[in-house]
């Protein structure tokens, strides 16, 4: 099985497969969705999570909800589809690769409704275009690799957190991807993972496909970072993004500005990797960019004791030595070179 045809399928009654993240790496457990309320739940819990995916499985499980709904008797119109694009849309409000994956599927849904499908046609012409966005996510994760690869040198130390391969993406992953992609080339690489307070993506999750990639790595807890770094054990950190901002600033997994400020007290460059479907010209800079709150019982069960938990920080553009797109390499990002990289 290849590892970046894993975490998403069609199963085959058409209905939307998808690997349980909740349970690795412990359980191998798959999901059958066909209906927007199963969809909403999965992505709301973090069954299906990491920015890329998240848009690939509400564009796909919109597919398949819309012939769950042909199959209960029901129909088809512009009612059904507000509703379901404003349910999903409500899931997780950080990753932009969700509203971007949804308005194509609203503008797909529009063009078939204009070329009178209706039914039956109407599901075949959502379950192109779900296809579509996953192709293309695999494209882009492709590219992203290639166009970060150079900037890991043999035998280095890599550095990175949460979860950005092909559990987080359609391919190869964001982050992931340059790694994968350099240590497929022979650079001999390791990684150093965050376990990722509180869900464990990097403890779980990355830790799994460093496996299954046969890729050398350690999972640190988050706090052990600063002082690997000290010991000049890290040599590069890169991370992926839920949301770029026009001027280059990058909503990330909590943890991640911490990683940035402390890689610039060791002068050690930190790289971001997304593809064009992260990046938000809509939102000016990182203060334009919904930051998601997790509820208190994921990190605390005290009776009576107040929690924060914010699921995604902000690290300002000037702490990125680089951004890697599919679309090419943005140094030391900023209005100017991101707007230059999608108008390429
Ligand atoms: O809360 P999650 O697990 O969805 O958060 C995921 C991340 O923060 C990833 O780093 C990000 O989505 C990039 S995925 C290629």
């Amino acid at each position: 099985m290849p590892v970046h045809t894993y975490a998403v399928a069609w199963s085959e009654q058409g209905n939307l497969r998808l690997l349980d993240q909740t349970r690795l790496p412990g359980e191998t457990r798959y999901l059958e969705i066909d209906s927007v309320e199963a969809l909403a739940e999965a992505i709301g819990s973090l069954r299906v999570r990491g920015a890329p995916l998240i848009g690939i499985a509400a564009a796909m499980g919109l597919a398949a909800a819309a012939k769950g709904v042909l199959q209960r008797g029901g129909s088809l119109d512009r009612e059904w589809l507000a509703a379901a694009v404003a349910k999903l849309q409500s899931t997780r409000p950080t990753a932009v690769n969700l509203g971007w994956a949804l308005s194509r599927m609203r503008a797909a849904f529009e063009r078939a409704w204009g070329e009178g499908k209706r039914g039956a046609e109407m599901v075949d012409a959502l379950r192109e275009e779900g296809q579509r966005i996953w192709d293309e996510d695999a494209a882009m994760c492709e590219a992203i690799g290639r166009a970060g690869e150079g900037l890991v040198p043999p035998g280095a130390t890599v550095l990175t957190h949460c979860n950005t391969g092909f559990l987080a993406t359609g391919g190869i992953g964001t982050a992931f991807g340059v790694i994968y992609t350099a240590h497929r080339a022979g650079k001999g690489i390791d990684v150093v993972v965050t376990e990722t307070r509180p869900l464990g993506q990097g403890a779980r999750l990355t830790a799994f496909e460093l496996v299954r990639a046969g890729i050398p790595g350690r999972v640190i807890v988050d706090s052990a970072a600063a002082a690997l770094m000290a010991a000049g054990e890290i040599d590069l950190v890169i991370v992926g993004a839920d949301r770029v901002a026009a001027n280059g600033d990058v909503a990330n997994k909590i943890g991640t500005y911490a990683l940035a400020v402390l890689a610039r007290a060791h002068d050690i460059p930190f790289y971001v990797a997304a593809p064009r479907s992260s990046i938000d010209l809509q939102a000016r800079s990182g203060d334009d960019i919904p930051i998601e709150r997790r509820p208190a019982g994921e990190i605390a069960n005290a009776a009576g004791v107040e929690v924060y938990n914010p699921a995604f920080d902000v690290t300002p553009a000037e702490l990125v030595t680089a951004l890697v797109t599919d679309r090419g390499v943005a140094e030391r990002p900023n209005a100017d070179s991101i707007r230059a990289l999608l108008e390429e």
